[in-house]
């Protein structure tokens, strides 16, 4: 029986510090975006929230859990990358 799937998101924000973070990168905006593809899609994934996923220089982070892979200095390009990796993610884990 497969785990379910989730798509981890960081909403952390360093603030005062000057040092680069998710939402200083505008990971607020990709997260509704990707939550909005991932209806779209139809894909039975959840999007959790976390303060920090450790990769801060390197925001905006999110990752597909459990075990699944990071993207990391996410775009508006990526977006649609992730879907397709979600998709494969989920056929793999039902195989
Ligand atoms: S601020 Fe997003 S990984 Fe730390």
């Amino acid at each position: 029986m497969s785990r379910p799937v989730r798509l981890i998101v960081c909403i952390n924000q360093r603030l005062g510090t000057g040092q680069r973070s998710c939402v200083g990168s505008g990971n607020l905006d990709y997260i509704r975006q990707m939550r909005e593809l991932i209806t779209a899609a139809g894909l039975d994934v959840s999007v959790v929230e976390r303060e920090c996923l450790g990769k801060c220089d390197f925001g905006p982070v999110m990752r597909i859990a459990p075990g699944g892979r990071f993207f990391t200095e996410i775009d508006a390009s990526t977006l649609p990358r992730i879907v397709r990796e979600l998709k494969s993610y989920i056929a793999e884990q039902d195989a």
